[in-house]
């Protein structure tokens, strides 16, 4: 990879992805492209931040499929690694961010933001970009990257695009196709949830506990398997007294199996 960077002049952007790319990942790819001279994306089911009794083995893997999409969606170069590649057996190093990894996913998923952090700072390292593109749709990991940025003093600039969304406005991701129809049907509850919060913030609500309540009781209706529903500030993730400024809607919901994540942004 570096061989191959060295070659090349001017600025890189850089995409990291878990694979089986969809739409989300293209419009990273895409806005990559328009900014850089050179696009790089990585491809790698970073084993360390799956916990135990997760979806590891199971996360779906197409590295044939990826590496044409990356290409025709404008990539230079697909960077796809093997796990010993990465972590060699006696691998200690692991990069911890408190303050904003204590809440939301890291509650119900232990040691999450720390393999993300690991792995984001050894991506960087060998890759090196000038610019690294990451989704809203993992609100907390855009944060506790751009914490990780500053902190580690990384010379990249991270960069964020919107939630890309299907049709009916449920947020695309990999883990959707573990989904059958009647999942994928149910599924679409969690953007309603969100619309019906903003709905009721519109009106005049302030309340985060009736906000919560209300979306709780229209999630029910597809399932009791709630994992979170966070109303929170922004750039802090910490708790409200009152529905006011850049507030995050963040919900965790299991429809049948399978744990979907999605968020809204609020300028309230
Ligand atoms: P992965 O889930 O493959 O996501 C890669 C990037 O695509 C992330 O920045 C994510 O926020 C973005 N993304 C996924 N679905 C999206 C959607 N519907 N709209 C917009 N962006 C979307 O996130 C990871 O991989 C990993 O944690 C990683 C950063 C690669 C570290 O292993």
């Amino acid at each position: 990879m570096r061989e191959f960077i060295n070659k090349e002049e001017g600025s890189i952007g850089f995409v990291p992805t878990m694979g089986y790319l969809h739409q989300g990942h293209l419009a990273l790819v895409e806005k990559a492209r328009q900014e850089n001279d050179l696009v790089i994306v990585s491809i790698f089911v970073n084993p360390t931040q799956f916990g135990v009794g997760e979806d590891y083995e199971e996360y779906p893997r197409d590295l044939k499929r990826d590496t044409k999409l990356a290409e025709t969606g404008g990539a230079d170069a697909v960077f796809a690694p093997s796990v010993d590649e990465i972590y060699n057996p006696d691998h200690g190093t692991v990069v911890k961010i408190e303050g904003i990894t204590e809440n939301l996913c890291a509650s119900s998923r232990p040691g999450f933001f720390e393999g993300i952090c690991t792995i984001v700072s050894k991506l960087f390292n060998i890759i090196n970009p000038d610019r690294a593109y990451f989704g809203q749709k993992d609100a907390q990991q855009v944060l506790v990257v751009k914490k990780l940025v500053a902190e580690l003093n990384f010379a990249v600039e991270i960069r964020t695009i919107p939630i890309v969304r299907e049709a009916d406005g449920l947020a695309v991701s990999s883990r959707n196709q573990y989904l059958n129809d009647e999942e994928r049907e149910s599924a679409t509850v969690l953007y309603r949830a969100l619309e019906l919060a903003e709905e009721i913030i519109n009106e005049g609500e302030r309340r985060v506990e009736v906000v919560k309540e209300k979306i709780s009781s229209l999630i029910k209706e597809e399932t009791d398997n709630i994992d979170y529903i966070e109303i929170v500030k922004q750039n802090s993730l910490k708790n409200l007294s009152e529905i006011k400024g850049s507030v995050l809607i963040a919900l965790a919901v299991y429809i049948g199996q399978t744990r979907l994540i999605d968020n809204l942004m609020l300028e309230v």
